[in-house]
């Protein structure tokens, strides 16, 4: 594993409390029995609403790393599973972290996530990741080779990235991919995203809303595409595969890419250009 630099220690201090790398322990112990109970509602409702709608690579995730509910598991011994899968691991953070400490965590398979859970209040909508979104919406999907690779070398391009507009593409890139990427799955699509495999109204409207976008995944298209933080997406981009989206991230060249966005002007979301390929939304 690679150590944080000194220099990076430096730009980025961590809150109190937290280890120079701003991770924290998890504190399983302390979590109540209704924040379980919070844990276990959310669990069920998604476990019902992904089945027919989430890839199959998510559901052996679950399966293999024993994701259930009962309760919000306890990192170790998901760690446990994890590590023995693919070498990722789960490490807790006190909230968003800046984004030279997440590359570095991702470059060492080390998935960073909130140790807190929402309240019923929030059941639907939170500004900040908790530990559902975090651990249900991403951590299965590490368990698959071929995205465990490509979480791997994201993280790496972030940490050999300049500063500057390198930083918002790939930005963008894990927004359309890692948050809210859809796959194709014969006629009909599937979903992957993390921000939308956790959402119980968006893993609706993501495959079956005639109001959004599904355009087919080309690189230089997603990491121009701006993107909303605060309503359900306008449009999303389809990968054919795992192994597709590496073939054209981890093992592509992005020197002549990075070169040719520079000249390129952000494309405003909900755009549909001619050369996009448009996937209907899914027929039931
Ligand atoms: N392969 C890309 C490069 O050459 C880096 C990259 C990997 C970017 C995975 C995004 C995701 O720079
Ligand atoms: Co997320």
């Amino acid at each position: 594993m690679e150590a944080l630099s000194v220099a990076a220690q430096r730009r980025h201090p961590p809150p109190p409390g937290a280890g120079a790398d701003w991770t924290i322990p998890q504190r399983w112990s302390q979590y109540s029995s209704d924040e379980h109970a919070i844990w276990n509602l959310l669990f069920r409702r998604q476990q019902a609403q992904l089945e027919d709608r989430v890839v199959a690579a998510f559901k052996r995730g679950v399966q293999a790393l024993g994701l259930g509910s009962h309760g919000i598991p306890r990192f170790e011994a998901l760690n446990e599973r994890l590590n023995a899968l693919t070498g990722w691991s789960v490490v807790a953070v006190p909230g968003i972290v800046p984004e030279e400490i997440f590359f570095h965590h991702l470059a060492n398979r080390q998935f960073v996530a909130g140790r807190f859970i929402r309240t019923l209040a929030q059941l639907d909508y939170l500004e900040e990741p908790d530990v559902f979104h975090d651990v249900f919406g991403h951590v299965p999907l590490l368990a698959d080779p071929a995205y465990a690779r490509y979480m791997q070398a994201y993280g790496e391009a972030g940490v050999r990235a300049p500063q500057g507009p390198i930083l918002g593409q790939l930005a963008r890139l894990y927004w359309y991919t890692v948050e809210f990427g859809l796959m194709r799955a014969g006629e009909q699509l599937r979903l992957f995203g993390a921000g939308i495999v956790s959402s119980n109204g968006e893993s609706e409207y993501a495959l079956d809303s005639p109001e959004p976008l599904r355009i087919g995944f080309d690189v230089q298209r997603t990491m121009r595409t701006d993107y909303r933080i605060d309503s359900f997406q306008r449009n999303y981009f389809v990968i054919e595969s795992f192994a597709d989206l590496v073939r054209l991230t981890a093992d592509a060249d992005f020197t002549d890419l990075y070169q040719e966005l520079a000249r390129l002007p952000v494309i405003p979301v909900g755009t549909r250009l001619p050369t996009d390929v448009v996937f209907p939304p899914n027929r039931h």
